[in-house]
């Protein structure tokens, strides 16, 4: 009983943050992404009577070394993964362990999240491995669990996460398929380590920001504003709105209490580099996760300028471009 799943990264341009219930991970908001083709995880989970733990490894870049852990460990990262098992083993009425072996075709240590793309190709390799079968509907709700922003990596392309008013109506689905536009996201990478607030202890304060009530209750706007400048392919639109999340969000997060400052000094220079070349006629546009790297968003056409530009900004340690991709799907090769 053995699965493989590749699964996407993504980059929302109308950002989660905050969660109207924490063990449902379900969100305040509803949020809208694409997919990344650049930074995918690949993941194989085998469920087997003769385990008597569940073994979480994960391998690194050149497949060089394996850091083995299990639940025993208490290491936060693969006791998710085992919580996570434990939602898929229930619907699946199975109590046998599994053996998980899951690989970040990230560029290396780039500092981009990998979650999203974790928990969509766990779910999706624990489901089929353990002889599920369900919707794609079903597949992002037990994503979800996993990590809230892992269910839009599961939808092809361009995908909305509707928030939902509980677990079954709180799921992501495809609004575009990856072909619809050849939009990039230019990934300007300014710190390579992992950021030292994840999202999860990050969204346990935003109820203490002033702002938090504001910002939700822009957001349905938004989306619907959002949705018509992706129907239209409309960068100038899809853009404003873009940023304006993004700094919607983090001026959250920096009003909490205690406050998160996500971005560093060269985070902010880009985002005024960005505003200099709109000036200049070159449209492209900044959104950030948490963390402080910077996403640029532009049209395939102006790729060459943008990532040029971008690479001269003192600070810069990496550029990556992302085209938007399928999301989470099966692969017949397995990593064991
Ligand atoms: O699902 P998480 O815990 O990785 O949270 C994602 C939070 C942001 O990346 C900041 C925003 C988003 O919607 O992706």
């Amino acid at each position: 009983m053995k699965a493989t799943a590749i699964a996407p990264a993504n980059i929302a341009f109308i950002k989660y943050w905050g969660k109207a219930d924490d063990a449902l991970r379900l969100p305040l908001n509803s949020s809208i992404s694409m997919n990344l083709s650049g930074c995918v995880t690949t993941t194989t989970v085998e469920f087997s009577p003769s385990y008597r733990e569940d073994i979480v490894e994960f391998m690194d870049q050149k497949a060089l070394t394996i850091l083995s852990r299990s639940r025993e460990d208490s290491q936060s990262e693969s006791l998710r993964v085992c919580n996570h098992l434990d939602s898929v083993r229930v619907r699946a009425g199975s109590s046998w362990h599994a053996r998980v072996v899951t690989k970040n075709f990230f560029p290396k240590g780039a500092g981009i999240a990998s979650s999203a793309s974790g928990f969509a190709a766990l779910t999706v390799a624990a489901v089929e491995a353990l002889g599920l079968t369900l919707s794609e509907k079903e597949l992002t709700i037990i994503a979800r669990l996993g990590s809230g922003s892992a269910c839009r990596s599961i939808p092809d392309g361009f995908v909305e996460w509707q928030k939902g008013k509980n677990s079954q109506t709180s799921f992501a689905y495809s609004l575009y398929p990856e072909n619809h536009w050849d939009l990039l996201d230019i990934v300007v990478v300014v710190q390579k380590s992992q950021k030292k607030i994840g999202s999860t202890e990050g969204m346990d304060g935003v109820r203490t920001s002033p702002f938090l009530g504001k910002r939700i209750r822009n957001i349905p706007d938004r989306i619907k504003e959002i949705k018509h400048a992706l129907a239209h392919k409309d960068i100038e639109f899809l853009g404003a709105l873009m940023e304006e999340d993004c700094i919607n969000m983090h001026a959250v997060a920096m009003t909490q209490k205690p406050p998160i400052y996500y971005w560093n000094g060269t985070t902010m220079d880009i985002i005024r580099s960005v505003c200099d070349w709109r000036m200049q006629g070159i449209p492209a546009y900044f959104t950030i996760d948490a963390g402080p790297n910077v996403h640029l968003i532009c049209e395939a056409k102006d790729e060459k300028i943008v990532s040029k530009k971008a690479s001269k900004i003192i600070g810069v340690q990496q550029i990556i471009v992302n085209k938007p991709a399928q999301g989470a799907r099966l692969v017949e090769e397995h990593l064991f």
